[in-house]
Protein backbone atom coordinates (compact mmCIF):
# COMPACT_ATOMS: atom_id res chain seq x y z
CA UNK A 1 0.00 0.00 0.00
CA UNK A 2 1.58 2.96 -1.30
CA UNK A 3 0.48 4.76 2.54
CA UNK A 4 2.63 2.24 4.72
CA UNK A 5 5.02 2.02 2.30
CA UNK A 6 6.03 5.43 2.15
CA UNK A 7 5.58 5.99 5.64
CA UNK A 8 8.41 2.23 6.40
CA UNK A 9 10.66 4.70 3.93
CA UNK A 10 10.61 7.60 5.40
CA UNK A 11 11.20 6.00 9.02
CA UNK A 12 14.73 5.40 8.12
CA UNK A 13 15.23 9.12 7.31
CA UNK A 14 13.89 10.33 10.39
CA UNK A 15 15.80 8.07 13.19
CA UNK A 16 18.29 9.55 11.57
CA UNK A 17 17.56 13.10 12.07
CA UNK A 18 16.62 12.85 15.47
CA UNK A 19 20.38 12.40 16.42
CA UNK A 20 20.63 15.84 16.05
CA UNK A 21 18.27 17.11 18.81
CA UNK A 22 17.74 17.47 22.28
CA UNK A 23 15.32 15.51 22.61
CA UNK A 24 16.34 12.61 20.50
CA UNK A 25 17.20 10.33 23.16
CA UNK A 26 13.65 10.08 24.05
CA UNK A 27 12.57 10.17 20.49
CA UNK A 28 14.69 7.58 19.22
CA UNK A 29 14.06 4.92 22.02
CA UNK A 30 10.58 4.87 20.45
CA UNK A 31 11.20 4.25 17.14
CA UNK A 32 14.11 1.69 17.97
CA UNK A 33 13.79 -1.50 16.39
CA UNK A 34 10.85 -1.74 14.50
CA UNK A 35 10.07 -0.96 10.49
CA UNK A 36 6.95 0.62 11.28
CA UNK A 37 6.70 2.52 14.18
CA UNK A 38 5.07 5.42 12.73
CA UNK A 39 2.07 3.94 11.48
CA UNK A 40 0.58 2.09 14.58
CA UNK A 41 -0.37 5.42 15.72
CA UNK A 42 -4.16 5.98 13.91
CA UNK A 43 -3.93 9.87 14.32
CA UNK A 44 -6.92 12.53 15.08
CA UNK A 45 -8.46 14.39 12.58
CA UNK A 46 -4.97 14.04 10.27
CA UNK A 47 -4.10 13.46 6.92
CA UNK A 48 -2.40 10.24 8.18
CA UNK A 49 -1.38 9.38 4.66
CA UNK A 50 0.93 12.63 4.57
CA UNK A 51 1.88 12.68 7.88
CA UNK A 52 3.88 9.59 7.86
CA UNK A 53 5.18 10.56 4.86
CA UNK A 54 6.67 13.83 6.20
CA UNK A 55 6.07 13.70 10.09
CA UNK A 56 6.12 17.05 11.91
CA UNK A 57 6.87 15.94 15.59
CA UNK A 58 7.27 18.31 18.53
CA UNK A 59 9.20 16.94 21.62
CA UNK A 60 9.52 19.93 23.98
CA UNK A 61 7.90 23.36 24.73
CA UNK A 62 8.81 26.50 26.65
CA UNK A 63 6.80 29.45 27.12
CA UNK A 64 5.62 30.69 23.55
CA UNK A 65 7.65 28.07 21.52
CA UNK A 66 7.83 24.48 21.04
CA UNK A 67 11.22 22.54 20.11
CA UNK A 68 10.86 20.26 17.55
CA UNK A 69 12.54 16.39 16.95
CA UNK A 70 15.11 17.99 14.71
CA UNK A 71 15.62 20.52 17.22
CA UNK A 72 14.06 24.04 15.74
CA UNK A 73 12.23 26.47 17.82
CA UNK A 74 8.41 26.92 16.78
CA UNK A 75 6.35 30.24 17.80
CA UNK A 76 3.70 28.60 19.13
CA UNK A 77 0.77 31.08 17.54
CA UNK A 78 -2.32 28.28 17.85
CA UNK A 79 -1.52 28.04 22.21
CA UNK A 80 -1.23 24.55 20.88
CA UNK A 81 -4.99 23.70 20.00
CA UNK A 82 -6.64 26.65 21.62
CA UNK A 83 -5.17 25.74 25.38
CA UNK A 84 -1.90 26.52 26.35
CA UNK A 85 -3.11 29.87 27.44
CA UNK A 86 -0.27 30.72 29.67
CA UNK A 87 2.54 29.56 28.02
CA UNK A 88 4.12 26.07 27.97
CA UNK A 89 6.03 24.62 30.67
CA UNK A 90 5.02 27.31 33.54
CA UNK A 91 6.95 26.16 36.64
CA UNK A 92 4.03 26.81 39.07
CA UNK A 93 1.92 24.21 36.40
CA UNK A 94 4.43 21.87 36.77
CA UNK A 95 5.02 21.38 40.33
CA UNK A 96 1.75 21.17 41.13
CA UNK A 97 1.14 18.73 39.06
CA UNK A 98 4.20 16.76 39.95
CA UNK A 99 3.13 17.26 44.07
CA UNK A 100 -0.02 16.04 43.25
CA UNK A 101 0.89 12.72 41.12
CA UNK A 102 2.91 11.64 44.55
CA UNK A 103 0.24 12.77 46.99
CA UNK A 104 -3.19 11.43 45.69
CA UNK A 105 -3.01 9.76 42.22
CA UNK A 106 -6.70 9.05 41.91
CA UNK A 107 -9.34 8.88 44.03
CA UNK A 108 -12.94 7.50 43.03
CA UNK A 109 -15.05 9.91 41.60
CA UNK A 110 -18.34 8.43 42.50
CA UNK A 111 -19.66 8.13 46.26
CA UNK A 112 -16.19 9.57 47.02
CA UNK A 113 -14.06 12.74 46.24
CA UNK A 114 -10.61 14.69 47.12
CA UNK A 115 -10.14 18.41 48.61
CA UNK A 116 -8.77 19.61 45.55
CA UNK A 117 -12.21 18.64 43.43
CA UNK A 118 -14.26 20.97 45.79
CA UNK A 119 -11.59 23.55 45.76
CA UNK A 120 -11.34 23.85 42.28
CA UNK A 121 -15.21 23.97 41.91
CA UNK A 122 -15.32 26.92 44.40
CA UNK A 123 -12.33 29.21 42.41
CA UNK A 124 -14.42 28.80 39.55
CA UNK A 125 -17.92 29.61 40.49
CA UNK A 126 -15.64 32.50 42.10
CA UNK A 127 -14.43 33.56 38.49
CA UNK A 128 -17.86 32.83 36.60
CA UNK A 129 -19.86 35.11 35.04
CA UNK A 130 -22.66 36.82 35.50
CA UNK A 131 -22.04 38.48 39.41
CA UNK A 132 -22.96 35.19 41.01
CA UNK A 133 -25.06 33.32 38.57
CA UNK A 134 -23.70 30.11 38.61
CA UNK A 135 -23.72 27.72 41.56
CA UNK A 136 -22.56 24.15 40.63
CA UNK A 137 -19.76 22.88 38.64
CA UNK A 138 -19.77 19.27 36.84
CA UNK A 139 -16.46 17.60 35.97
CA UNK A 140 -15.60 16.20 32.48
CA UNK A 141 -12.34 15.22 31.16
CA UNK A 142 -12.56 17.00 27.50
CA UNK A 143 -14.26 19.70 25.82
CA UNK A 144 -16.73 16.92 23.88
CA UNK A 145 -17.50 15.12 27.16
CA UNK A 146 -18.43 18.60 28.78
CA UNK A 147 -20.65 19.47 26.03
CA UNK A 148 -22.30 15.86 26.07
CA UNK A 149 -23.10 16.70 29.74
CA UNK A 150 -24.38 19.95 29.38
CA UNK A 151 -26.99 18.54 27.05
CA UNK A 152 -27.48 15.63 29.27
CA UNK A 153 -27.98 17.52 32.35
CA UNK A 154 -30.42 20.26 29.99
CA UNK A 155 -32.62 17.39 28.88
CA UNK A 156 -32.97 16.14 32.73
CA UNK A 157 -33.41 19.21 33.89
CA UNK A 158 -36.65 19.72 32.24
CA UNK A 159 -37.46 16.06 33.06
CA UNK A 160 -37.04 17.13 36.78
CA UNK A 161 -38.98 20.13 36.69
CA UNK A 162 -42.34 18.01 35.05
CA UNK A 163 -41.34 19.18 31.31
CA UNK A 164 -39.96 16.06 30.58
CA UNK A 165 -41.55 17.34 27.03
CA UNK A 166 -38.75 19.10 25.80
CA UNK A 167 -36.49 16.78 24.33
CA UNK A 168 -35.08 18.76 21.34
CA UNK A 169 -31.44 20.38 21.15
CA UNK A 170 -31.00 23.42 19.15
CA UNK A 171 -27.24 24.02 17.55
CA UNK A 172 -26.06 25.93 14.64
CA UNK A 173 -24.35 25.34 11.23
CA UNK A 174 -20.66 25.35 11.53
CA UNK A 175 -21.30 24.89 15.31
CA UNK A 176 -18.30 22.86 16.70
CA UNK A 177 -19.10 20.99 19.80
CA UNK A 178 -16.34 18.03 19.78
CA UNK A 179 -16.83 14.82 18.40
CA UNK A 180 -19.22 12.89 21.12
CA UNK A 181 -22.65 12.10 19.57
CA UNK A 182 -24.36 14.84 20.96
CA UNK A 183 -21.78 17.09 20.31
CA UNK A 184 -21.47 16.17 16.56
CA UNK A 185 -25.84 16.34 16.46
CA UNK A 186 -25.74 20.08 17.39
CA UNK A 187 -22.43 20.54 15.16
CA UNK A 188 -22.35 21.98 12.06
CA UNK A 189 -19.23 20.53 10.18
CA UNK A 190 -20.53 18.47 7.69
CA UNK A 191 -17.46 16.24 7.52
CA UNK A 192 -18.01 15.30 11.49
CA UNK A 193 -21.32 14.24 10.57
CA UNK A 194 -22.53 12.63 7.65
CA UNK A 195 -20.40 8.96 8.15
CA UNK A 196 -21.96 8.00 11.23
CA UNK A 197 -25.44 7.22 10.72
CA UNK A 198 -28.54 8.79 12.52
CA UNK A 199 -26.87 10.96 15.19
CA UNK A 200 -29.20 12.41 17.93
CA UNK A 201 -32.85 12.61 16.55
CA UNK A 202 -34.88 15.43 17.40
CA UNK A 203 -32.12 18.52 17.00
CA UNK A 204 -32.46 21.38 14.59
CA UNK A 205 -29.59 24.27 13.78
CA UNK A 206 -29.55 27.88 13.28
CA UNK A 207 -28.09 29.22 10.21
CA UNK A 208 -24.89 30.24 10.81
CA UNK A 209 -23.48 33.54 10.68
CA UNK A 210 -20.68 34.27 8.74
CA UNK A 211 -22.00 36.81 5.90
CA UNK A 212 -18.90 38.07 4.07
CA UNK A 213 -20.93 39.97 1.51
CA UNK A 214 -21.88 42.30 4.43
CA UNK A 215 -19.02 41.76 6.93
CA UNK A 216 -16.00 41.29 5.03
CA UNK A 217 -12.83 42.22 7.03
CA UNK A 218 -14.17 43.59 9.37
CA UNK A 219 -12.53 44.45 12.52
CA UNK A 220 -13.95 43.18 15.80
CA UNK A 221 -17.80 42.08 15.85
CA UNK A 222 -18.95 42.29 12.28
CA UNK A 223 -22.48 45.28 12.07
CA UNK A 224 -24.96 42.83 10.11
CA UNK A 225 -26.05 39.69 11.14
CA UNK A 226 -28.33 40.41 14.41
CA UNK A 227 -31.24 39.35 12.57
CA UNK A 228 -30.44 35.82 12.12
CA UNK A 229 -31.10 35.23 15.58
CA UNK A 230 -35.07 35.55 15.21
CA UNK A 231 -34.27 32.32 13.04
CA UNK A 232 -34.47 30.72 16.69
CA UNK A 233 -38.45 32.01 16.61
CA UNK A 234 -38.71 30.26 13.43
CA UNK A 235 -37.71 27.13 14.74
CA UNK A 236 -39.85 27.47 18.04
CA UNK A 237 -42.59 28.30 15.63
CA UNK A 238 -42.05 24.77 13.87
CA UNK A 239 -41.35 22.42 16.57
CA UNK A 240 -43.53 24.10 19.27
CA UNK A 241 -41.18 26.08 22.01
CA UNK A 242 -42.44 23.95 24.46
CA UNK A 243 -40.92 21.10 23.04
CA UNK A 244 -37.15 22.63 23.01
CA UNK A 245 -34.74 21.97 25.92
CA UNK A 246 -31.86 23.88 24.77
CA UNK A 247 -30.07 26.04 21.87
CA UNK A 248 -26.30 25.44 22.17
CA UNK A 249 -23.33 27.60 20.21
CA UNK A 250 -20.17 29.22 20.83
CA UNK A 251 -20.07 32.61 21.55
CA UNK A 252 -17.02 32.77 19.00
CA UNK A 253 -16.97 29.86 17.08
CA UNK A 254 -13.61 28.68 16.24
CA UNK A 255 -12.92 25.74 15.25
CA UNK A 256 -14.98 26.37 11.92
CA UNK A 257 -12.38 29.48 11.02
CA UNK A 258 -13.67 31.98 13.45
CA UNK A 259 -16.68 33.71 13.11
CA UNK A 260 -16.81 36.07 15.18
CA UNK A 261 -21.08 37.06 16.23
CA UNK A 262 -22.77 39.65 14.68
CA UNK A 263 -23.35 43.15 17.29
CA UNK A 264 -26.53 42.34 19.19
CA UNK A 265 -26.64 38.38 17.88
CA UNK A 266 -25.84 36.75 21.69
CA UNK A 267 -28.74 39.01 23.32
CA UNK A 268 -31.10 38.47 20.95
CA UNK A 269 -30.68 34.52 21.19
CA UNK A 270 -30.74 35.18 25.11
CA UNK A 271 -34.23 37.20 24.72
CA UNK A 272 -35.81 34.64 23.11
CA UNK A 273 -34.54 31.97 24.82
CA UNK A 274 -35.90 33.79 27.98
CA UNK A 275 -39.17 33.87 26.09
CA UNK A 276 -39.31 30.63 25.46
CA UNK A 277 -38.17 28.76 29.16
CA UNK A 278 -35.49 27.51 26.77
CA UNK A 279 -31.80 27.41 28.52
CA UNK A 280 -29.30 28.60 26.83
CA UNK A 281 -25.90 26.91 26.69
CA UNK A 282 -22.40 28.56 25.69
CA UNK A 283 -19.86 26.27 24.48
CA UNK A 284 -16.63 28.30 25.96
CA UNK A 285 -14.28 25.68 25.33
CA UNK A 286 -11.85 27.75 23.24
CA UNK A 287 -13.24 31.43 24.65
CA UNK A 288 -13.38 30.51 28.24
CA UNK A 289 -9.92 31.33 30.34
CA UNK A 290 -9.10 35.06 28.74
CA UNK A 291 -8.97 33.96 25.17
CA UNK A 292 -11.30 37.28 24.23
CA UNK A 293 -8.89 39.28 27.49
CA UNK A 294 -11.80 38.33 29.80
CA UNK A 295 -12.60 35.46 31.76
CA UNK A 296 -15.18 34.42 29.79
CA UNK A 297 -17.16 35.37 26.64
CA UNK A 298 -19.74 36.12 28.40
CA UNK A 299 -17.79 38.61 30.30
CA UNK A 300 -17.41 40.08 26.75
CA UNK A 301 -20.38 40.23 25.37
CA UNK A 302 -22.61 41.02 28.52
CA UNK A 303 -24.62 38.24 28.35
CA UNK A 304 -24.88 35.11 30.89
CA UNK A 305 -26.12 31.60 29.76
CA UNK A 306 -27.87 29.13 31.76
CA UNK A 307 -24.78 26.69 31.20
CA UNK A 308 -21.47 26.84 30.12
CA UNK A 309 -19.06 24.21 28.82
CA UNK A 310 -14.98 24.91 29.37
CA UNK A 311 -11.92 22.79 29.07
CA UNK A 312 -8.55 23.18 27.28
CA UNK A 313 -7.44 26.09 29.13
CA UNK A 314 -9.05 25.06 32.23
CA UNK A 315 -5.80 23.22 32.83
CA UNK A 316 -3.71 25.23 30.81
CA UNK A 317 -3.70 22.00 28.51
CA UNK A 318 -1.18 20.13 30.53
CA UNK A 319 -4.16 17.69 31.90
CA UNK A 320 -6.97 16.61 29.89
CA UNK A 321 -10.35 18.34 32.03
CA UNK A 322 -13.63 19.54 31.00
CA UNK A 323 -16.16 20.98 32.99
CA UNK A 324 -19.78 22.54 33.38
CA UNK A 325 -20.41 25.88 34.97
CA UNK A 326 -24.46 25.51 36.03
CA UNK A 327 -26.72 28.43 36.61
CA UNK A 328 -28.67 28.61 39.90
CA UNK A 329 -31.52 26.69 40.06
CA UNK A 330 -30.66 23.79 37.69
CA UNK A 331 -28.64 21.43 40.44
CA UNK A 332 -31.47 22.34 42.71
CA UNK A 333 -34.14 21.31 40.61
CA UNK A 334 -32.35 17.42 40.41
CA UNK A 335 -31.89 17.44 44.17
CA UNK A 336 -35.34 18.32 44.94
CA UNK A 337 -37.13 15.77 42.09
CA UNK A 338 -34.75 12.91 44.12
CA UNK A 339 -35.96 14.27 47.19
CA UNK A 340 -39.02 14.15 46.85
CA UNK A 341 -38.90 10.50 44.50
CA UNK A 342 -36.95 9.20 47.49
CA UNK A 343 -34.07 8.92 45.21
CA UNK A 344 -30.48 8.38 45.43
CA UNK A 345 -28.16 9.55 42.63
CA UNK A 346 -29.88 12.92 41.41
CA UNK A 347 -27.77 12.36 38.34
CA UNK A 348 -26.94 9.24 36.68
CA UNK A 349 -24.09 10.65 34.30
CA UNK A 350 -20.47 11.03 34.95
CA UNK A 351 -17.14 9.67 34.05
CA UNK A 352 -14.14 7.37 35.85
CA UNK A 353 -12.27 10.51 35.45
CA UNK A 354 -14.28 13.41 36.40
CA UNK A 355 -12.39 15.89 38.62
CA UNK A 356 -9.23 13.85 38.41
CA UNK A 357 -6.74 14.77 40.96
CA UNK A 358 -4.28 16.06 38.66
CA UNK A 359 -6.45 17.58 36.30
CA UNK A 360 -7.48 19.87 39.40
CA UNK A 361 -3.87 20.35 40.74
CA UNK A 362 -3.13 21.32 37.08
CA UNK A 363 -6.29 23.52 37.10
CA UNK A 364 -6.06 25.51 40.56
CA UNK A 365 -2.30 26.14 39.56
CA UNK A 366 -3.13 27.61 36.10
CA UNK A 367 -5.93 29.77 37.49
CA UNK A 368 -3.49 31.30 40.04
CA UNK A 369 -0.53 31.28 37.25
CA UNK A 370 -4.01 33.62 35.14
CA UNK A 371 -4.08 35.38 37.98
CA UNK A 372 -0.45 36.41 39.05
CA UNK A 373 0.68 37.43 35.60
CA UNK A 374 -2.52 39.22 34.93
CA UNK A 375 -2.84 36.84 31.97
CA UNK A 376 -6.39 38.24 30.88
CA UNK A 377 -5.72 41.53 31.27
CA UNK A 378 -2.29 41.75 29.26
CA UNK A 379 -4.56 39.79 26.25
CA UNK A 380 -6.69 42.32 26.39
CA UNK A 381 -4.07 45.13 25.89
CA UNK A 382 -2.68 43.43 23.46
CA UNK A 383 -6.12 43.39 21.35
CA UNK A 384 -5.76 46.56 19.41
CA UNK A 385 -2.19 45.83 18.41
CA UNK A 386 -3.27 42.61 17.86
CA UNK A 387 -6.20 43.54 15.29
CA UNK A 388 -3.80 45.99 13.62
CA UNK A 389 -1.27 43.47 13.06
CA UNK A 390 -3.44 40.60 11.46
CA UNK A 391 -5.33 42.72 9.25
CA UNK A 392 -2.22 43.83 7.83
CA UNK A 393 -2.50 40.53 6.15
CA UNK A 394 -5.83 42.03 4.15
CA UNK A 395 -3.84 42.91 1.13
CA UNK A 396 -2.07 40.00 0.26
CA UNK A 397 -3.43 38.61 -2.81
CA UNK A 398 -4.37 34.94 -1.15
CA UNK A 399 -6.65 36.29 1.19
CA UNK A 400 -10.19 37.04 1.07
CA UNK A 401 -10.91 37.95 4.57
CA UNK A 402 -9.50 38.82 8.10
CA UNK A 403 -11.23 38.88 11.20
CA UNK A 404 -10.70 39.00 14.96
CA UNK A 405 -11.30 39.10 18.40
CA UNK A 406 -9.61 39.48 21.35
CA UNK A 407 -6.56 37.58 20.44
CA UNK A 408 -7.79 35.23 18.01
CA UNK A 409 -7.59 36.09 14.14
CA UNK A 410 -8.93 34.10 11.14
CA UNK A 411 -7.42 34.74 7.76
CA UNK A 412 -9.68 33.14 5.03
CA UNK A 413 -7.59 32.08 1.96
CA UNK A 414 -9.10 31.81 -1.51
CA UNK A 415 -9.42 28.68 -2.15
CA UNK A 416 -6.99 26.97 -5.35
CA UNK A 417 -9.40 25.87 -7.70
CA UNK A 418 -10.21 22.29 -7.64
CA UNK A 419 -8.27 21.63 -4.52
CA UNK A 420 -10.67 23.25 -1.61
CA UNK A 421 -8.34 23.03 1.64
CA UNK A 422 -4.89 22.69 -0.61
CA UNK A 423 -3.79 26.30 -0.48
CA UNK A 424 -4.73 26.29 3.94
CA UNK A 425 -2.58 23.02 4.26
CA UNK A 426 0.40 24.40 2.13
CA UNK A 427 0.42 27.66 4.18
CA UNK A 428 0.47 25.56 7.63
CA UNK A 429 3.64 23.35 6.14
CA UNK A 430 5.38 26.51 4.88
CA UNK A 431 4.55 28.26 8.12
CA UNK A 432 5.78 24.84 10.21
CA UNK A 433 8.75 24.41 8.07
CA UNK A 434 9.84 28.09 8.90
CA UNK A 435 9.23 28.32 12.62
CA UNK A 436 5.22 29.40 13.21
CA UNK A 437 2.51 27.01 14.18
CA UNK A 438 -0.81 28.03 12.75
CA UNK A 439 -4.19 26.31 12.65
CA UNK A 440 -5.65 25.59 9.42
CA UNK A 441 -9.54 24.91 8.59
CA UNK A 442 -9.56 23.85 5.23
CA UNK A 443 -8.71 27.47 3.73
CA UNK A 444 -8.68 29.18 6.82
CA UNK A 445 -6.04 30.12 9.03
CA UNK A 446 -6.83 30.63 12.45
CA UNK A 447 -4.22 32.40 15.21
CA UNK A 448 -4.56 32.34 18.93
CA UNK A 449 -1.36 32.63 20.48
CA UNK A 450 -0.58 32.04 24.09
CA UNK A 451 -2.03 34.98 26.29
CA UNK A 452 1.83 35.58 27.28
CA UNK A 453 2.69 36.50 23.92
CA UNK A 454 4.58 39.74 23.35
CA UNK A 455 4.16 42.74 20.90
CA UNK A 456 7.00 41.65 18.96
CA UNK A 457 6.00 37.89 18.44
CA UNK A 458 2.92 39.82 17.20
CA UNK A 459 4.52 40.78 14.54
CA UNK A 460 7.14 38.22 14.16
CA UNK A 461 3.68 35.79 13.74
CA UNK A 462 2.49 38.45 11.39
CA UNK A 463 5.68 39.05 9.32
CA UNK A 464 5.56 34.87 9.17
CA UNK A 465 2.48 33.98 8.21
CA UNK A 466 2.86 36.37 5.43
CA UNK A 467 6.20 34.61 4.01
CA UNK A 468 4.09 31.65 4.43
CA UNK A 469 1.21 33.03 2.05
CA UNK A 470 4.05 34.13 -0.32
CA UNK A 471 5.61 30.91 -0.65
CA UNK A 472 2.21 29.07 -1.49
CA UNK A 473 1.33 29.00 -5.07
C1 LIG B 1 -16.09 24.96 21.02
C2 LIG B 1 -15.53 23.60 21.22
N1 LIG B 1 -16.26 22.68 21.84
C3 LIG B 1 -15.80 21.44 22.07
C4 LIG B 1 -14.54 21.08 21.65
C5 LIG B 1 -14.05 19.68 21.88
O1 LIG B 1 -13.07 19.64 22.82
P1 LIG B 1 -12.18 18.30 22.98
O2 LIG B 1 -11.36 18.18 21.76
O3 LIG B 1 -11.42 18.56 24.25
O4 LIG B 1 -13.14 17.17 23.15
C6 LIG B 1 -13.73 22.03 21.01
C7 LIG B 1 -12.38 21.68 20.55
O5 LIG B 1 -11.75 22.38 19.81
C8 LIG B 1 -14.25 23.32 20.77
O6 LIG B 1 -13.53 24.24 20.13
Amino acid sequence: MEGSHAGGGDQATRHGHTGEGDFAGQFDVQFEGSANTLEAFWMPFTWNREFKRKPKVITGAKDMHYTTDDNRQVLDGTAGLWCVNAGHGRQRIVEAVQQQVARLDYAPAFQLSHPLAFQLANRLIGMAPGDGAFDHVFFANSGSEAVDSALKIALAYHRARGEGQRTRLIGRERGYHGVGFGGISVGGIVNNRRKFGQLLTGVDHLPHTHLPEHNRNTKGQPEHGAHLADELERICALHGPETIAAVIVEPLAGSTGVLVPPKGYLQRLREICDKHGILLIFDEVITGFGRLGTGFAADYFGVTPDLITVAKGITNGTVPMGAVFCRKGIYDAFMEEAEHGGGTIELFHGYTYSAHPLACAAALATLEVYKEDGLFEHAASLAPKWQEAVHSLADHPHVIDVRNLGLVAGIELAPREGAPGMRGYEVFTNAWEDGLLTRVTGDILALSPPLMVSEQQIDQMVEMTRKALDATP
